[in-house]
């Protein structure tokens, strides 16, 4: 595996908000307009060849975020880099190349598989519509996709519902790298999937990774699932980054008490090591009413005066280990 120095990805300042529809009552008394802050002032850098996992609870903005970045959702504002290029200002050919070159992977496929096209039929649509191999070629090449995700070549006569979750994404995976893309952005790619499935699926994409030197992307709202196949995790809360670290730092040693309860709240194997309390007390605000200052100040422990009026920059602490904390910005509680 090669990781260079360079970004390959780098997203700076990047803002979504979802307008709210607005009732023609509140609009007539002149209330403001709501939005939902999906993501705010996101920043991240990806190596080539790195796997960067990405978590948070459910509604925190990690769809919106890969969705924004493969440029099925518009962003509002802020920049998204990729190996040089300004991916929000992409059009015609380079966007369709940039579209190629990442792929996103959707947490499920059959949604997104044609029902009456066989496995063979949809590999060999996506290998001609980008004109990836002569059509001579075209046969062999879905055998080898196939056999890469280890599914069977007569897999490719069959059709999607003749198999099971996993082999379906393992059909979505062969789709995506009919592609030869060099980015793979997986959405919950196995949060559907039964608990030994799920390992079969992340072995896979392991192992896809290192063979082909890809940089992934792995969204999932469990940390258990990132932990393994993932070099460094970005932790999301209410749509803003709070902490990025090497998965061991992440795990070992998280800074942000988000971080930290969200650990203690994911189930061990060990059952005399459960906690019973709640590690992250309250509700999640709503994306609508996003708390001033820090955004997980409502349900921060630690919380102390500046963190309802200042917001908390991402920041690095030492050796790239990043985190959104006034615990860690200069002056603490006093
Ligand atoms: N297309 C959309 N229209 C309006 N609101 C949306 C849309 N997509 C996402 N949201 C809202 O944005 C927030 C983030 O959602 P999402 O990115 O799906 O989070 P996650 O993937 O982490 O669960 C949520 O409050 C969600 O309701
Ligand atoms: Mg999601």
């Amino acid at each position: 595996m090669t990781l260079s120095d360079h970004p390959l990805l780098e997203v700076t300042g990047l803002t979504k908000t979802f307008p709210v529809r607005q009732s023609l009552l509140s609009r007539w008394r002149g209330q403001p307009r709501r939005a939902v802050q999906a993501l705010t002032d996101v920043n991240l850098s990806v190596k080539r060849g790195e796997t960067l996992g990405i978590v948070g609870e459910s509604g925190c903005g990690k769809s919106t975020l890969a969705r924004t970045l493969v440029r099925l959702y518009t962003a509002d504002s802020g920049s998204v880099r990729y190996g040089g290029q300004d991916v929000l200002a992409l059009s015609g050919a380079e966007l369709r190349g940039y579209n190629r070159r990442v792929q996103m992977i959707f947490q499920d496929p059959y949604s997104s598989l044609n029902p009456r096209m066989t496995v063979g039929q949809v590999l060999r649509e996506a290998l001609g519509v980008h004109k990836m191999r002569p059509a001579d070629q075209i046969p062999a090449r879905v055998s080898e996709l196939l056999s890469l995700v280890g599914l069977p070549a007569e897999a490719a006569n069959r059709l999607p519902h003749e198999f099971s979750g996993g082999q379906r994404q393992r059909i979505g995976i062969a789709r995506a790298l009919a592609l030869e893309p060099e980015c793979l952005i997986a959405d919950e790619l196995v949060s559907a999937l039964d608990v030994s499935v799920q390992a079969q699926v992340v072995n896979l994409l392991l192992e896809l990774q290192e063979r082909l030197n890809l940089t992934v992307l792995f969204v999932a709202h469990d940390l258990r699932l990132v932990r393994h196949l993932s070099h460094r995790v970005a932790v999301m809360y209410l749509g803003r980054v709070v902490e990025v670290a090497s998965t061991e730092a992440a795990f070992e040693a998280p800074k942000h008490p988000y971080t930290q309860g969200l650990l203690a709240a994911a189930p061990t194997l060990d059952p005399g090591s459960r906690s019973l309390e709640p590690a992250i007390s309250g509700e999640l605000p709503s994306p609508l009413n996003v708390p001033s200052g820090c955004a997980f100040r409502t349900r921060c422990k630690s919380a102390f005066g500046r963190c309802a009026t200042e917001r908390p920059l991402l920041s690095d602490t030492g050796d790239g280990h990043m985190v959104a904390c006034h615990l860690y910005s200069g002056a603490g509680p006093t």
